[in-house]
């Protein structure tokens, strides 16, 4: 069975989007995967401020280990000003280049208060994941309204959104089950 990772893609004390990946996780684990939840909380964004590209930052480092040292990574992402967080950007921007995501399947997963259920933010992080060779995952699902649809004890109440999610999770498992051996043959790939 595959390694999983889920992201929950915001630093938002209370976030929406962590409550959503760890329901997410408990889906996966009950595929049979083995799963990890990391969430951009604990990103260690003291330590790159005032621009530390180039350099090896022990915390960062050992960040990117664990949310890359998986078969498949799962982005759980808000919408914040029409677009996703800035720390997911940050984040992307302090992986190891261009190895990182290459290869890597990527499963997206949006979520937000408004009508769209974050489909502009999933989108624009979609091609950055195109633009550094991750094999995009074609299902999505944008959860809209999200604390109309979710919560921690009930799970997903709209029926079609639990459905796509369902669907999502069995099969990004078969599929990252699938794809595993690629990245592991691809030369040169690092986490660090
Ligand atoms: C900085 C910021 C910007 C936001 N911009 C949008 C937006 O453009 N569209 C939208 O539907 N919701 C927006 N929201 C509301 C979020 O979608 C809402 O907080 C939802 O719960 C998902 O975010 P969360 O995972 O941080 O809880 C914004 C929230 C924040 C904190």
């Amino acid at each position: 069975m595959p390694k999983i990772t889920i992201l929950s893609a915001t630093d938002r004390p209370g976030s929406m989007a962590l409550k959503v990946s760890k329901f997410v996780q408990t889906k996966f684990n009950e595929q049979g995967a083995e799963t990890d939840l990391v969430s951009l909380e604990d990103y260690p964004l003291a330590d790159v401020a005032g621009g530390k590209y180039g350099t090896d930052i022990p915390s960062v480092i050992d960040f990117n280990e664990r949310v890359l040292d998986a078969d498949g990574l799962v982005l759980v992402i808000p919408e914040y000003n029409g677009s996703f967080p800035g720390i997911l950007k940050v984040f992307v921007d302090y992986l190891p280049f261009p190895e990182a995501f290459e290869k890597l399947p990527i499963a997206f997963i949006g979520e937000a208060a408004g009508a769209f259920g974050a489909l502009r933010a999933v989108e624009q992080m979609q091609l950055i994941a195109n633009y550094r060779n991750a094999l995009n995952f074609p299902e999505r699902v944008f959860m809209q309204r999200v604390s109309k649809i979710f919560n921690e004890t009930d799970g997903i109440t709209d029926q079609m959104t639990a459905q796509l999610m369902d669907s999502l999770v069995a099969n990004f498992t078969s599929f990252t089950d699938l794809n595993k051996g690629e990245r592991e043959r691809k030369a040169g790939i690092k986490t660090a």
